[in-house]
């Protein structure tokens, strides 16, 4: 291994652990229910461009959108680094509707042309820079020609590319993001074979957090379509 991979590999190692260790502490949380109404709209936003019923859920966690998307009859594969959410998945209403499996989305293991649509909703952050452009290549590849991307993610105002998240849900644990401004996430996406289709900034109605007033982070919905 080089250097570079060595570090993509510890940052995904880091991220792995301290999400191993909130596994219960997320389920028992609120948080899972305060953003229910801007979830739905980032799914009603990635189904208005979606032309069929494959989905991939990538860093799904507890399966929140993965279950939602079953339940309206979409064929969903639901897949974390954290085996223990995929298990938390299976015990839910409509969990049986859902496949399951174990990914690290820099590493991703499904043939090509799997899926119509991928679906990141604040996981793609997790990604360490140096990975971005690799993993959304391999993203690239597991979608049919037709297919689409969705991404949540984050910009900063002051041009932070990476910060820490500390104590992760109020516990001891942090974990690494990682952010891109709209205009190098689309130069990134270009670069892996897709084009912008839409561009949004839609955003949860709660306080700004400490975290985002200290970076200045933005956030944004992508849609990008495979480039045929
Ligand atoms: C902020 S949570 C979002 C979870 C889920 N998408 C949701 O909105 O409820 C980030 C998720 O990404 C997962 N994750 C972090 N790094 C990952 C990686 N390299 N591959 C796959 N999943 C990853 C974490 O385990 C966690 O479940």
């Amino acid at each position: 291994m080089n250097a570079i991979s060595d570090r993509i590999r510890i940052a995904v190692a880091n991220n792995l652990r301290a999400y191993r260790g909130i596994v219960n502490a997320w389920e028992r949380s609120e948080e899972r229910h305060r953003d229910a109404e801007f979830r739905f709209r980032c799914r009603a936003l990635f189904l208005k461009h979606l032309k069929g019923p494959r989905i991939l859920d990538v860093g799904c966690g507890l399966g929140f959108d993965s279950l939602a998307f079953a339940s309206s009859g979409l064929k969903v594969i639901a897949t974390d680094i954290v085996t223990e959410f995929l298990d938390r998945i299976k015990t839910k209403k409509g969990g049986r509707c859902v496949a399951l499996a174990t990914m690290d989305m820099t590493l991703p293991c499904f043939a090509r042309a799997s899926f119509n649509g991928i679906f990141a909703f604040a996981s793609f952050l997790h990604v360490p820079g140096e990975a971005a452009l690799s993993t959304l290549s391999g993203f690239a590849k597991m979608l049919v020609p037709e297919g689409i991307l969705f991404l949540h993610h984050a910009a900063s105002r002051q041009g932070v590319s990476e910060y820490v998240i500390d104590n992760l849900l109020h516990g001891k644990e942090s974990v690494s993001a990682f952010c891109h401004s709209e205009e190098e996430m689309t130069f990134l996406l270009e670069s892996a074979g897709f084009r912008v289709v839409a561009l949004h900034h839609d955003r949860i109605e709660r306080k700004t957090s400490a975290l985002s007033k200290r970076y200045g982070l933005e956030t944004y919905q992508i849609i990008a379509g495979k480039n045929e």
